[in-house]
């Protein structure tokens, strides 16, 4: 009778362990080996077919990256969330991550997610930003990366430079990838009624308000706007890089090129404003602000436009309307357009639009300085070894006169 039980007893041992064995290897065979299997599939059926290998200078500054701890305070993932989205754009594929081993996810976000830093940002940004963050963005609690630079933001050492092109890379695959590479993805994906997994095809692939853009289409501002606001503002945002009081002498503008404008030295119509703080000036530092306001924007431009120093037009000279006009027909017109609206048979090609003289206007002086020492770090080259100084002066006059003031209809074009 007692043999009965004593046998069960022994045999609960093996029952145990076999079901505690079984038990582990479902575990890894359901949680792990599974969905790596299911993850595989689906990324290499989602993602292009050839990603984009790291160069060996964005490798290096993978590691910089690890290194200097900044996965601390930056995440690389946009997750499934509208506020996600709103600020950084698409939710993050697995496949987009799929050469990033060891991961660079982060957890926290003390700073702003960086999945999409690619093409965010200009070279000369990033460079000015590392070296001293709150020299560009006042309130920024970031730390100061200048051990990696020669004393100067324009002076990176390798390790800044290896440091720029991984974040160059950051989203890059993605980018590059669509539209055509969205397309393949979502119909891999086959998932059109599962809600949360089409918000990865939703909206902008790159979201960020900073983000410069070529275009010159920007919404029309109010046309009230209050200036005190407006001056705090641009204390807050703009000061760093032009300047107090406009000149574009701000603690930011130190190894920009080009550097911030002399918005003194200018008048700029509301329409150009607008133009410029809605899309940002595209081949330059200058960020956009489409995460402000309207209101904000209308009184940010009207500041800027209180910044410009009364200088009495000068009269032109008889002598010099017909230089001028020649000058600029000859020289000028395949970048600056027949009619000086920056839309030139060259125009297109160029890393940056040139000036639509209509919607802008500078002093004769900074005009007649940039004819003679050109824009550093833009296509605007100097104009002394093939012009004299008096068509230099006629062709200064000339450009001046196709500004049609503060109201300009937009785009700049004369109605
Ligand atoms: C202590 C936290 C912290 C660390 C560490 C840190 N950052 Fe930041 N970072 C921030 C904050 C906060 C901001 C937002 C304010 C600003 O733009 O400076 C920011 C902004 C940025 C931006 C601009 C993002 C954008 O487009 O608006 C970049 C790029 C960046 N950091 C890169 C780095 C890199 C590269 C490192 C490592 C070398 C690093 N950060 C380390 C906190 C940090
Ligand atoms: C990171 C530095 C930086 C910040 C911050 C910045 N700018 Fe700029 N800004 C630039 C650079 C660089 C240019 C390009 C100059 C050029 O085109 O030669 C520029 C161009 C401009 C222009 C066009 C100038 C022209 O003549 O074509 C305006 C207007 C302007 N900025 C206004 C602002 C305002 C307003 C703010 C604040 C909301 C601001 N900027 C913030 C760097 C900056
Ligand atoms: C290769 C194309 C190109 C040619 C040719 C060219 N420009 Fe420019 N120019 C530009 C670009 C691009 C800018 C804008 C640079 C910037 O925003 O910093 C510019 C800017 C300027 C500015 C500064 C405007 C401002 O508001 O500060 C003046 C003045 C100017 N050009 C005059 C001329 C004149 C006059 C000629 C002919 C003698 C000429 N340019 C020929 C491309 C060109």
């Amino acid at each position: 009778m007692s043999g009965q039980p004593q046998r069960a007893l022994r045999m609960s041992y093996v029952v145990a362990s076999v079901a505690g064995v079984a038990f582990f290897v479902m575990s890894v065979a359901l949680l792990g080996w599974w969905p790596k299997r299911v993850l595989d599939e689906q990324s290499r059926a989602m993602g292009p077919e050839y990603v984009l290998p790291l160069s060996e200078s964005a490798r290096r500054g993978r590691v910089v990256y690890s290194r200097e701890g900044c996965a601390y305070c930056h995440t690389q993932q946009v997750r499934y969330l509208h506020t996600d989205m709103a600020r950084f754009g698409a939710p993050t594929l697995a496949w987009e991550t799929r050469l990033d081993y060891p991961h660079l996810w982060g957890t926290r976000r003390i700073g702003p997610d960086l999945t999409r830093a690619a093409f965010t940002r200009s070279t000369d940004w990033h460079f000015a930003h590392l070296f001293s963050p709150r020299a560009v963005v006042p309130a920024s609690v970031m730390p100061a990366y200048a051990a990696l630079f020669d004393g100067a933001p324009d002076r990176p050492r390798q390790e800044a430079r290896d440091l720029v092109a991984y974040l160059e890379t950051l989203g890059r695959a993605r980018e590059l990838a669509a539209p055509e590479g969205e397309a393949r993805a979502r119909e891999a994906c086959n998932c059109t009624d599962d809600e949360m997994a089409m918000m990865a095809f939703d909206g902008a692939l790159n979201a960020h308000p900073g983000r410069a853009r070529r275009t010159h289409e920007a919404p029309a501002l109010p046309r009230s706007a209050d200036l005190d606001r407006g001056r705090q503002l641009y204390g807050e945002h703009c000061a760093t890089c032009h300047g107090a009081t406009g000149q574009g002498d701000g603690p930011g503008a130190r190894g920009l090129r080009p550097a911030p404008a002399s918005l003194a030295e200018h008048e700029y119509s509301t329409d150009r404003l607008a133009d410029v703080l809605w899309n940002g000036v595209w081949g330059t530092a200058m960020p956009a602000w489409r995460d402000r306001r309207p209101e904000d924007l209308a009184a940010i431009a009207e500041a800027v436009r209180a910044l410009t120093r009364a200088e009495p037009n000068p009269p032109v000279p008889d002598h010099m309307v017909e230089l001028g006009a020649r000058v600029f027909r000859e020289n000028c017109v395949q970048c600056h357009g027949d009619e000086g609206l920056g839309n030139g048979p060259a125009a297109a090609e160029l890393a940056m639009s040139p000036s639509n003289f209509h919607r802008q206007r500078p002093s004769l002086d900074r005009a007649i300085r940039v004819l003679r020492n050109g824009i550093d770090g833009t296509p605007m080259a100097p104009w002394t070894a093939r012009l004299s100084d008096a068509e230099l002066i006629a062709v200064a006059h000339h450009v001046r006169g196709y500004y049609e003031g503060a109201s300009a209809a937009p785009g700049g074009v004369r109605r």
